[in-house]
């Protein structure tokens, strides 16, 4: 059996409190042996020198679309994947608003297929809570729970219907499944196309109030309450909705939530000059909303996950007027610079960076991975925390462009990513082979 040894890094993995200077041995697709440095003897294992790096559980996206089947100009699970690994992720989880919709078992084997076929990175799908994500008819919960769904979100619009909504937690419930939601309120939201605020008067573009937001985390968490189901919040941006998910986890209602690096790097003053790469939903809030996700990040156990919401979209949907052009914006191969941005400004550990990016999504979908204790399958990311670099267009991994980061300078990035004890992405060569 091929064995490996990672020697000379800072091995951080919070599911077992370690963080020092220790050397681990992979042996086939297993994690062997995590041992101080100096003391994992295997004369035959090929070496990776850590140096200066960090060796982490493998990085795990909660929330990425990766638009195939239906959308293959923007990304497909090949190009997406290549993105993921390139930015240090060994699992994505992607969402069901592709075309059709992932909201039976075809398309979720389908997409199962194509990750065995073409995926770097291990791919759990998730299915649509609705038929079409329409709002209207439940999808066969059932059969996305037996053909490998994780979860079950509607993501990209929310289920307006309460009595809809507490179905399909009922149903979820009973197969185990977490509801990841969107949360807007339409009524509020409809025609926005930023945060409401002075800077969206001055624009004299549509505001979305935070209202739209908060209105149906606090919906979705008496729903919770009621059914006993797991909510999980996807990309919450606001400071009321925060304090909603504290108070409802103090309270012990199964609800989690994530993180963006958007909402927590930028605010709408951003949105000046009109540039569609800074339009994505829910919106750039203000710099109140950033303080406040900032405070519970540092906080602890309120944010369970970093996730990236890496939403491609092509030129045809980027380049328009902003009130017409898509939402969303790539961001598999920036997260972790932009996460160790909040570790050196002393908002977050790097240790609960780690967790968040790691055994926190884990968590909230009951995955296997997020760990590197023995014998757990061998998915890690080295990375050099302090690595300087640009963003360049033109070395954009993903399909799509469409990052408001491009030019920017960042620290921090993967040096290589394994997944199954395989080599997926090496910092000097790229992407290095496909996992299967
Ligand atoms: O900005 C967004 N874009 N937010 C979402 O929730 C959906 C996503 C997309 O699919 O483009
Ligand atoms: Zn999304």
């Amino acid at each position: 059996m091929k064995k490996t040894l990672i020697k000379n890094g800072r091995l951080i993995d919070p599911s077992q409190g370690i963080d020092g200077a220790f050397d681990l041995l992979i042996s086939g697709d297993k994690i062997a042996q995590v041992a101080p440095q100096g003391r994992t003897s295997a004369a035959d294992a090929e070496i990776i020198d850590a140096k200066g790096m960090v060796v982490s559980p493998g990085f795990i996206d909660m929330h990425t679309h990766l638009r195939e089947p239906g959308f293959e100009y923007k990304e497909t699970i090949a190009s997406g994947t290549a993105a993921a690994v390139s930015g240090g992720f060994t699992s994505v989880c992607c969402m069901a608003n592709t075309d059709p919709v992932n909201d039976n078992a075809s398309v979720t084997d389908y997409i199962n297929r194509k990750a065995h076929d073409s995926g770097f990175c291990r791919v759990y799908p998730i299915g649509a809570v609705t038929k079409g994500l329409k709002g209207e008819e439940l999808a066969s919960i059932a059969e996305l729970k037996t053909s490998g769904c994780v979860a079950i979100s509607d993501d990209g619009n929310t289920l307006q219907d309460g009595n809809m909504m507490r179905l399909a937690l009922s149903y979820a419930k009973g197969f185990d499944l977490p509801v990841i939601t969107h949360s807007m309120d339409k009524s509020l939201s409809e025609n926005g196309h930023m945060n409401e605020s002075f800077m969206s008067t001055k624009l004299g573009i549509k505001g979305i109030p935070n209202a739209a937001e908060d209105i149906m985390i606090a919906r979705d968490i008496m729903l919770a309450e009621l059914t006993g189901a797991h909510v999980h919040v996807a990309h919450l941006s606001t400071r009321q909705g925060i304090r909603l998910v504290k108070e409802a986890k103090q309270r012990g209602i199964k609800v989690t939530c994530e993180v963006t690096p958007h909402h927590f790097t930028l605010t709408d003053a951003s949105l000046s000059d009109y540039n569609t790469n800074f339009k994505m939903s829910p919106p750039l809030r203000s710099a109140d909303d950033v303080r406040a996700i900032k405070e519970a990040l540092s906080e602890k156990n309120i944010f369970d996950a970093i996730a990236t919401d890496h939403a491609p979209h092509g030129i045809i949907d980027k380049e328009i007027e902003f009130d017409k052009a898509a939402s969303g914006i790539i961001g598999l191969e920036t997260a972790l610079p932009l996460a160790l941005a909040l570790v050196r400004d002393g908002v977050l550990g790097l240790d609960e960076m780690i967790r968040l990016f790691t055994m926190g999504p884990a968590g909230v979908l009951g995955l296997s991975g997020g760990t590197l204790k023995e014998g757990a399958a061998a998915d890690i990311t080295i990375f050099d925390p302090d690595h300087a670099w640009v963003l360049d267009r033109r070395r954009i991994v993903s399909k799509s462009k469409n990052s408001p980061f491009i030019d920017m300078p960042l620290k921090g990035r993967a040096i290589k990513t394994i997944v199954s004890g395989k080599l997926v992405f090496d910092a000097m060569r790229g992407q290095t082979g496909v996992h299967s």
